[in-house]
């Protein structure tokens, strides 16, 4: 039983890094990633959603979150399969939500659990989904701790 359970803790620990602050774009993303999904928001890391979510996103353009995301057939493939490819295979990156949101995942809430409810909440965050709110440079795919600033200790209401 002891050995068990250890290499149980030793096949979580190896599936999860302790510190996932690096999370650029994989090197064979399609120019049309950043050009199609990274205009309204930052085009999130395709690692921080597991395959079946990136389906249930890319199989939904036209209902997403609120707004129409459609592509042509052929874009909307070469995106889909890129993000397959660099998907999580880790459970506690799964969704819990419908539509997926990978700030809904254990993962996302775990790392984040000691970010204040406030924060989230602040006009110049808006949305646990505006990765670039707190991470400065979140757009060169960089989460380091000490590039993270809170909003609250910005602004007063
Ligand atoms: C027309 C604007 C627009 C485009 C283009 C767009 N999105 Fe979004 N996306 C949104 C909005 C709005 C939300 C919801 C943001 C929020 O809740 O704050 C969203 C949310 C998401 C989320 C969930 C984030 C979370 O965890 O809450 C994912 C994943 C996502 N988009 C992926 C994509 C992908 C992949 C593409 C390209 C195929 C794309 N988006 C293109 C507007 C867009
Ligand atoms: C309201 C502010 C805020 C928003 C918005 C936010 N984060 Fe964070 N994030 C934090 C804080 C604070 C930490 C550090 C938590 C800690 O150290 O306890 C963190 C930690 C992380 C880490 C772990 C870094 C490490 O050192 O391992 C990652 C990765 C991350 N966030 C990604 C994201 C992504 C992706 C988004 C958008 C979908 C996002 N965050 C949105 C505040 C935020």
């Amino acid at each position: 039983m002891k050995t068990l359970s250890w290499f149980a803790t030793l096949g979580l620990a190896m599936a999860l890094p302790a510190h996932a602050d690096r999370l650029p774009l994989p090197a064979d993303a399609p120019p049309s990633y950043q050009a199609e999904c990274g205009t309204c928001h930052l085009p999130y890391p395709p690692a921080l959603l597991t395959a079946t979510d990136w389906k249930r996103v890319m199989g939904a353009l036209d209902r997403h979150y609120g707004d129409n995301a459609t592509l042509d057939e052929p874009t909307r493939r070469e995106i889909a399969a890129f993000l397959l490819r660099h998907a999580a295979t880790h459970n506690s990156m799964a969704a819990n939500s419908n539509p997926p949101r990978l700030t809904s995942s254990e993962w996302f809430r775990r790392e984040h659990r000691r970010v204040p409810e406030s924060s989230w909440k602040d006009p110049d965050v808006k949305s646990s989904a505006n990765c670039g709110g707190c991470h400065t440079k979140a757009e060169a795919g960089s989460f380091r701790e000490s590039e993270i600033v809170l909003p609250t200790s910005r602004r007063r209401l």
